[in-house]
């Protein structure tokens, strides 16, 4: 694993021991269709390993098997010291290390920020009111929307939206996140206030597999970088190798057409990955201004 030391403080010798998640052997099939065919990845506490791929490759599908949002025809799972694929797991207590982010915000229309921040607390976690209220609090002053509490979700832009929806992910106190995708609905403008809440989740040492089709944030943050492809690990490695300089040709296809979409020729065999033409072109440049914004007061490592 390389985890930079400058960006994360080294994790304990237990911790390093056991991974965060780890695939092993993964196929599923939705009918007769297989769309992950044999995946075997670990990921290792406080590793940061982004997802790219194009469109119908099995990332999400990766990604929700991880949490049991889908069920794997075969193989095995385990999440920490869970097995998510043994029939006799409690499902939901192991769920609830983990956080999971979509491109879709899916808060609650009719419920304040502040209350969707706080009845998953509530119920699930049996919280009494007044800590799941300190601990909404917390995390959206994390996102920075405290000052947004009593707001709706319909009165807040979409990067607001997606910033409680992480909030409200983190209000459960996971012990890992996932992330599908979570800019590629969001207006060009909007897209980098989000990501600037995510490099602050990843300084604070939070182990993150983010499917995105945002280059210059996997070049960033990712201790690692898999490619995805027709439902196979392609190839995997440092963000400076496998976008940099990758070695398999599927990689390289995709890498092109991302990184510059008008390079596509008509005719040319192409499935445009959801927001490729926002991910790389339009955000190459990381935005300082956000970043130290929104990761003030979260840089202790
Ligand atoms: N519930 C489902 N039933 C049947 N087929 C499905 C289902 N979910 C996904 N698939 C198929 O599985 C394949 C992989 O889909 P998946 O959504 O994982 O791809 P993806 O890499 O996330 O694509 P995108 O970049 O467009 O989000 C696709 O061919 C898709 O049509
Ligand atoms: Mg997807």
């Amino acid at each position: 694993m390389s985890v930079p030391q400058d960006k994360k403080t080294a994790a304990g010798p237990q911790d390093a021991a056991v991974p965060a998640i780890s695939i092993q052997g993964l196929v599923k099939s939705f009918g007769q269709v297989e769309v992950l065919k044999n995946i075997d990845l670990d990921v290792m506490p406080r590793e940061v390993v982004c997802v790219i791929g194009p469109s119908g490759s099995g990332k999400s599908t990766l990604l929700r098997c991880v949490n049991m949002l889908e069920e794997p025809t075969a193989g095995k799972i385990f999440v920490g010291e869970h097995e998510m694929t043994d029939p006799d797991v409690d499902i939901d207590r192991a769920r609830r290390s983990i956080g999971m982010v979509f491109q879709q915000f899916n808060l609650f229309p009719h419920l304040s920020v502040l209350q969707n921040l706080t009845v998953a607390q509530q119920k699930v976690l049996k919280r009494s009111k007044s800590e799941a209220l300190q601990t909404a609090r917390q995390n959206l002053e994390r996102v920075g929307l405290a000052h947004r509490e009593t707001a709706y979700p319909a009165q807040l832009s979409g990067g607001q939206q997606q910033r409680v929806a992480i909030a409200r992910s983190l209000s459960m106190d996971p012990e890992l996140m996932l992330f599908d995708e979570p800019t590629s609905a969001l207006d060009p403008e909007l897209v980098g206030e989000v990501l600037a809440v995510m490099k602050g989740l990843v300084r604070e040492g939070m182990t993150m597999m983010v499917v995105t089709h945002e280059m210059a944030f996997a070049r960033d943050v990712a201790d690692r970088v898999v490619f995805m492809d027709g439902g196979y690990v392609v190839e995997e490695g440092t963000a400076e190798s496998v976008i940099g300089n990758p070695q398999q040709e599927r990689t390289q296809a995709f890498l092109a057409r991302v990184l510059n979409p008008t390079s596509v020729q008509e005719g040319d065999e192409f499935t445009a990955p959801a927001g490729a033409d926002r991910g790389a072109a339009a955000h190459a440049q990381p935005d300082p201004a956000l970043d130290a914004r929104f990761s003030r007061g979260q840089d202790n490592g």
